[in-house]
C-alpha cells in the first residue's frame, strides 16, 4: 500500500528520504510529501501524483537542509488523491508532522473529540486525526528523554485498525518515532561514511538496502524511537521494553534496480529462471529427495492433515489454483483454493488437521493476514509460502517456505508467481514424501522435472520477439479472451489478469470447456483468443478437446493465438498465431505457459503508453482489507 520512509543520521536526509521512496514508489503512487525538522522548525512539502511531481516543488521550493525526514508515497484510502490529502500531516499546531499507512478505523469519532476542542481538518484522510491527536497528548506527557514516544503509545492505544506511523515533533529535533500494526514497518542500522551510526525506517527493505543490509523486524503492536545519542528503543504499546529481532537482508541493492531494462517487470520476467532455482536451491538432495528443514511442523503433524486450503489473493489465489492440481494428484489429500478476502467470512470447516497453506508474495496482504489469523484461530495449521523475509504473514505462520525470487518491484506479479507455483509444489512433493503416497523413483522423477524448468523458462524467454510483435499488433483490442483447461485454466486467468491490470483492456479467462456454456457469445469477428494447450501427451487428454476449442471459436470469427508446445502439428491448421513453448510435463507446464502471456501483456500495455511497473489505481502490496 502505501510507501513510507524515515531517516537519522549525519547524510541529507532529503536525498535519503527521495531516494527510498524512489524504491518505494511501487507500494502507492497517487501522491508524495515529506518533512524534516532543522534549524528549530518543522518544514514539509507534498505533492498529487508521482513522485516526480514532489520532485518539481522541492525544485522550486527546496526544504532546509536537515539530517532527519520522513518521506511516504499513498495509495489513496480515505479521501482522494489531492494535494490536500497527501502525507505528511501536520498538527494545527505546526508541531507534529505524520506519515501513515493502514487503516484507522475508528477515524471519525476521534475527528469529531478533535473538532469538539476546536482544531480545524485540513484535509478527509483518517491519518490527520493522529497529527491533532499526538499534538495534543504531547503537551501533558511529561518533558524528559522519551517523551514523543510515550505520547505515540498514549494515541496508539485509541487507535482501532491497522497503521504504521512514522512522526517527527519540532521540539525533538534529534528523534524520530514510529509505531506499527498489522502493517509493514523495518528497521535499518547503518554507518555512514564518516563512521557515525544511521537509521533507516521503511515500510520494506528496498528503503534502504542501498545503505545497509542490517534490519530489525518490529512485532505487532510496538512503538520504535529512534535517537540520535540514545540509538534505538523499542517497546509494546504499554512501554514494556521489547528486543527487536535483528536480520541481515538478502537482497543487494542491484536487485531493486531496472539494470538496463526498461522497465522492471521485463527485468523480474527475464530474471525468472534464477527464481526458480534459487527457490530449488538447497531443497532437493542428489538422490531427488526433498529437505524441506524450514518446514517446522513434524513428520506426526504432517501425516495427520486430512484437508489442505490454499489461500491468497490475485495473482497469487492462481499459483494456488495451480498448486491444487499437483498437491491433490500426488499426496491425495483434497485441496480447496480460496480467495483470501472470502475465505473466513463462509465460516469454512478447520481444525488441528487441517494445513492452511497462505500464499503472498509481500508478506502483507491483509486480505491474507486476516485469513491466515482466522486459521489460526480454529486450531488449524498454518504454512506460509511468502517472499519477503520477517513479513507479518510468515512471522505469524506456523511454518514458512520462502520463494527466493529477490525484491519484485513492478506491481504486476511475475517472477514471484512462478516461484510460488514451484514452492507450492515443493509442499506437495514434500507432503507426500512423508506420508509415503509416492514411491522415492517416482518422487525423484518429479524432483528432475522441477529441475529442468529454470532451463525450459530460459528457452521461452529466448524466442519472445515475434510475441513482442504480436503484442504491438493487439494493442488496439477492446476484449481478449483466455482459455485453458486443467492446470491451463488457472494461467488463462492469470494470463487475463495481468493484460487487465496493465493495458486496462477488457480480459477474461475461461475454462475452456465452459465456453460453450454462455461466453461463446461475446465472440465477435476478430476477437482475440488466446488459448493455452495442454500437451498432446498429458495424461488426462484434453489436449484433443482443447483443439476442438480453438476451432469452435475461430469457427466464429476469433483471432486465434495459441500458445502450444513445440511438435504439436495438430494446432497448426487452427492457429491464426502460434507461439511454441518447450515440451515440459503437464504439471510443470503452467510455469512456462505464463511467460509469453506476461510478455504479451507488458508489450500491449507499453504499445497503449501506459507505466507498465505503476499501473494506474493499483499498489504493490495491498495492506487494507
Ligand atoms: C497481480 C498482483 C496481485 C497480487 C495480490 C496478492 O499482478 O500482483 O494480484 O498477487 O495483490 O499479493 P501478495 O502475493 O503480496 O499477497
Amino acid at each position: 500500500m502505501c510507501g513510507i520512509v524515515g531517516y537519522v543520521g549525519p547524510q541529507d536526509a532529503l536525498a535519503v528520504v527521495l531516494e527510498g521512496l524512489r524504491r518505494l514508489e511501487y507500494r502507492g503512487y497517487d501522491s508524495a510529501g515529506i518533512a524534516v525538522v532543522a534549524d528549530g522548525a518543522l518544514s514539509s512539502a507534498k505533492k498529487a501524483g508521482k513522485l516526480a511531481n514532489l520532485e518539481k516543488v522541492l525544485a522550486d521550493q527546496p526544504l532546509p537542509a536537515a539530517t532527519i525526514g520522513i518521506g511516504h508515497t499513498r495509495w489513496a484510502t480515505h479521501g482522494g488523491p489531492t494535494d490536500r490529502n497527501a502525507h505528511p500531516h501536520v498538527s494545527a499546531d505546526g508541531t507534529v508532522a505524520v506519515i501513515h499507512n493502514g487503516i484507522i478505523e475508528n477515524f471519525a469519532a476521534l475527528r469529531a473529540e478533535c473538532e469538539a476542542t476546536g482544531v480545524e481538518f485540513s484535509s478527509e484522510t483518517d491519518t490527520e486525526v493522529v497529527a491533532h491527536l499526538l499534538a495534543a497528548v504531547y503537551g501533558s506527557t511529561p518533558e524528559g528523554p522519551g517523551r514523543l514516544a510515550e505520547a505515540m503509545r498514549a494515541v496508539c492505544r485509541r487507535l482501532e485498525g491497522a497503521f504504521t506511523l512514522v512522526v517527527t515533533h519540532v521540539a525533538e529535533p534529534d528523534t524520530l518515532v514510529a509505531a506499527r500494526r498489522s502493517s509493514p514497518l523495518v528497521v535499518g542500522i547503518g554507518e555512514a561514511g564518516d563512521g557515525t551510526a544511521e537509521y533507516f525506517l521503511g515500510s520494506d527493505v528496498a528503503a534502504f538496502i542501498g545503505h545497509t543490509k542490517q534490519a530489525r523486524e518490529l512485532g505487532q503492536d510496538q512503538v520504535v524511537e529512534i535517537d540520535r545519542t540514545r540509538g534505538l528503543t523499542v517497546t509494546d504499546f504499554s512501554g514494556g521494553s521489547v528486543e527487536p529481532k535483528a536480520y541481515t537482508v538478502d537482497w543487494d541493492a542491484a536487485a531493486a534496480e531496472k539494470g538496463g531494462y526498461d522497465w522492471f517487470m521485463l527485468k523480474e520476467i527475464a530474471e525468472q529462471p534464477q527464481a526458480i532455482a534459487d527457490t530449488l536451491l538447497g531443497r532437493l538432495s542428489e538422490d531427488g529427495e526433498l529437505v524441506l528443514d524450514e518446514v517446522r511442523l513434524s513428520d506426526q503433524e504432517l501425516r495427520d492433515i486430512d484437508k489442505i486450503f490454499v489461500v491468497s489473493c490475485g495473482t497469487s489465489y492462481h499459483a494456488g489454483l495451480i498448486a491444487k492440481y499437483a498437491i491433490e494428484h500426488w499426496t491425495r489429500i483434497p485441496v480447496e483454493v480460496e480467495v483470501a478476502s472470502e475465505f473466513r467470512y463462509r465460516d469454512p470447516v478447520l481444525d488441528r488437521s487441517t494445513l492452511v497453506v497462505v500464499i503472498s508474495q509481500s508478506g502483507e496482504t491483509m486480505d491474507t493476514l486476516m485469513a491466515l489469523r482466522h486459521a489460526k484461530d480454529q486450531k488449524a495449521r498454518v504454512l506460509a509460502i511468502c517472499n519477503a523475509n520477517g513479513s507479518t504473514i510468515p512471522r505469524e505462520s506456523d511454518a514458512v517456505l520462502y520463494t527466493h525470487a529477490g525484491p519484485e518491484i513492478a506491481v504486476a506479479s511475475t517472477k514471484a508467481f512462478l516461484a510460488q507455483i514451484v514452492a507450492c509444489y515443493l509442499v506437495g512433493l514434500f507432503l507426500a514424501q512423508v506420508r509415503g503416497v509416492k514411491y522415492e523413483d517416482e518422487i525423484a522423477a518429479i524432483v528432475e522435472d522441477l529441475r529442468q524448468l529454470p532451463d525450459a523458462v530460459e528457452r521461452v524467454l529466448e524466442q519472445m520477439e515475434p510475441v513482442r510483435a504480436l503484442g504491438r499488433s493487439l494493442a488496439d483490442a477492446n476484449t481478449i479472451l483466455f482459455l485453458g483447461r486443467h492446470v491451463g485454466f488457472p494461467v488463462a486467468l492469470e494470463g487475463a489478469l495481468k493484460l487487465k491490470e496493465l493495458a486496462y483492456i477488457h480480459a477474461e479467462g475461461f475454462a475452456a470447456g465452459e465456453l460453450k456454456h454462455g461466453p461463446i457469445a461475446v465472440i465477435d469477428q476478430g476477437t482475440p483468443v488466446v488459448v493455452i494447450v495442454p500437451s498432446p501427451r498429458s495424461r488426462n487428454s484434453v489436449h484433443g478437446k482443447v483443439v476442438s476449442n480453438i476451432q469452435e471459436v475461430r469457427a466464429r470469427g476469433a483471432r486465434t493465438i495459441v500458445i502450444a508446445e513445440e511438435g504439436d502439428e495438430d494446432v497448426v491448421p487452427f492457429a491464426d498465431e502460434l507461439i511454441r513453448v518447450p515440451r515440459t510435463p503437464t504439471l510443470m507446464a503452467p510455469v512456462v505457459t505464463t511467460v509469453p502471456l506476461q510478455v504479451l501483456s507488458c508489450e500491449i500495455a507499453d504499445t497503449r503508453g501506459y507505466d507498465v511497473d505503476q499501473p494506474r489505481n493499483l499498489a504493490k502490496s495491498v495492506t487494507v482489507e
